[in-house]
């Protein structure tokens, strides 16, 4: 499925291999740490009759899926080129410094997968051509999306065996400055902890994915179903991400 835009995280190249580890059978998708959501609109999109919740605690990103959920691209496209108009002006443009739905668009499309300052003299995209995502707007239509912690969002689902979590926290070791920069401290072992503890006492099919380490072949041995190579975009190294499952 098209995605309108990049996103640090971002699954889209992986979703194959996830599809051939779900569980046999689910009704609710839940995707709580959903960024793009590439992972719950590419499961969404074989099983597209399952009711979809995703969840993330960055507010902007979640006001941006509900701005493409319900807008039209042209709508869209047309207020981001109104807050363009002085941009040539400036040779370095700093995204940050502009934390809401518009800057976000304008960064993760223009500029890539990351915010910051940006070169505003790099060839300015179609906006409206790259926000045509109707299949993607289908899912966002068809998903419960809440601004929520993750971990309280996957409470919610502990004792439903008819539930399939797909999570996909942050990485230890990755570079997470796009989500550290919203002033969270991330404990991500602590995190891993309890997702394991979790995954081992829920009655829900739980799919947890995050990149290879000793820490990780440890913390969860006897639940790592598959290892695949992944090339960073933006750094350009070469690590190894696993799907772990509790089914
Ligand atoms: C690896 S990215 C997910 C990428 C996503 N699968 C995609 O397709 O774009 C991790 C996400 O977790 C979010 N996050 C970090 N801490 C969180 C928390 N406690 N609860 C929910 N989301 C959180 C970040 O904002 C980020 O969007």
């Amino acid at each position: 499925m098209k995605l309108p835009f990049g996103y640090v995280g971002c699954k889209q190249d992986e979703v194959q291999e996830v599809l051939k580890y779900l569980p046999s059978s689910f009704n609710t998708l839940v995707d709580p740490f959903c960024g793009s959501c590439s992972l719950s609109a590419g499961i969404w999109e074989k099983y597209p009759n399952t009711s979809v919740v995703v969840g993330d605690t960055y507010e902007t990103l979640i006001e941006v899926l509900g701005v493409i959920r319900y807008e039209d691209p042209d709508h869209i496209s047309a207020i981001i080129e109104g807050e363009l108009v002085d941009i040539t002006k400036e040779r370095w443009v700093s995204s940050v410094k502009k934390p809401n739905w518009i800057w976000f668009l304008i960064s993760n499309i223009w500029a890539g997968i990351r915010p910051g300052m940006f070169p505003a003299n790099k060839k300015k995209p179609n906006f409206a051509e790259k926000l045509n995502t109707p299949e993607y707007k289908r899912f966002l239509q068809a998903c419960s999306i809440e601004l929520f912690d993750g971990l309280e969002m996957m409470e919610r689902y502990r004792d439903d065996p008819d539930a399939f979590l797909v999570l996909d926290p942050p990485y230890i070791g990755s570079d997470n400055t796009a989500y550290l920069g919203r002033d969270k401290k991330l404990k991500l072992d602590e995190l891993y902890e309890t997702i394991k503890v979790f995954m081992l006492s829920c009655k829900c099919k739980v799919m947890l994915i995050i990149n290879h380490s000793i820490f990780v072949r440890y913390m969860f041995a006897g639940m790592i179903k598959h290892k695949y190579p992944k090339r960073y975009k933006m750094s350009g190294s070469r690590v190894e991400h696993c799907i772990i499952t509790n089914y």
